[in-house]
């Protein structure tokens, strides 16, 4: 059942799910006799949900890894800048790394991540984004992977958040305007 915050689904988890099974085929074929292992690192949090659903249908080798990223806090507009928070816990030099996040979105978070990683000379480096927003980039960073082109609105669910809110969600949904005028 639809939670009563959601005032419409954008995506279904059916429509995710058989989407998740193509790019992972698409990553596969990739890779496919080409590297012995990849290392995915995936952004915290929002890329939680989507990591963990893609890397079950992932046939190379993978050690996984995590950065996490200072974020929007509870409101709904990025941050210019985006900060590294933490470090990676292996090193990326000379390894085959592919970067996963939920969206790209003004396109600053992957663009940051991509120059910080690429300066430790992986031997490859590839990017893969659940969501994109095309409309709202603000350099012309382009993801390898990409799941689903969005237009400009604020979504929740499928490991995005509002607030810290509605991860959870199977789906993917605005919320009701009214939720973002309350007291949070
Ligand atoms: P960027 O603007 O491409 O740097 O994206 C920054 C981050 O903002 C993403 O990784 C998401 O965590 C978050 N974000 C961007 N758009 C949305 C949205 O519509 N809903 C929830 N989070 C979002
Ligand atoms: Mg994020």
């Amino acid at each position: 059942m639809k939670n009563t915050d959601i005032e419409k689904v954008i995506l279904s988890a059916e429509t995710i799910r058989s989407r998740i099974l193509e790019i992972a085929e698409e990553i596969n074929q990739h890779y496919q006799d080409r590297v012995r292992e990849i290392i995915l690192i995936t952004l915290l949090d929002g890329a939680i949900v989507f990591t963990a659903d893609l890397i079950r249908h992932l046939s190379v080798p993978l050690r996984l890894d995590c950065i996490r990223v200072s974020s929007y806090g509870d409101s709904t507009n990025p941050e210019t800048a985006p900060r590294i928070l933490g470090s990676l816990k292996s090193d990326v030099r000379e390894r085959h790394v592919l970067l996963v996040d939920d969206i790209l979105d003004t396109g600053n978070t992957m663009q940051k991540v991509v120059s910080e990683v690429s300066a430790k000379k992986p031997a490859s480096l590839k990017t893969c984004v659940f969501l994109n927003k095309p409309e709202r980039r603000q350099n012309n960073f382009q993801a390898d992977w990409s799941g689903f082109n969005i237009p400009d609105e604020f979504v929740v669910g499928y490991g995005l958040d509002y607030a810290g809110r509605y991860r959870e969600l199977p789906y993917l949904g605005t919320l009701m305007p009214s939720i973002y005028t309350q007291t949070l």
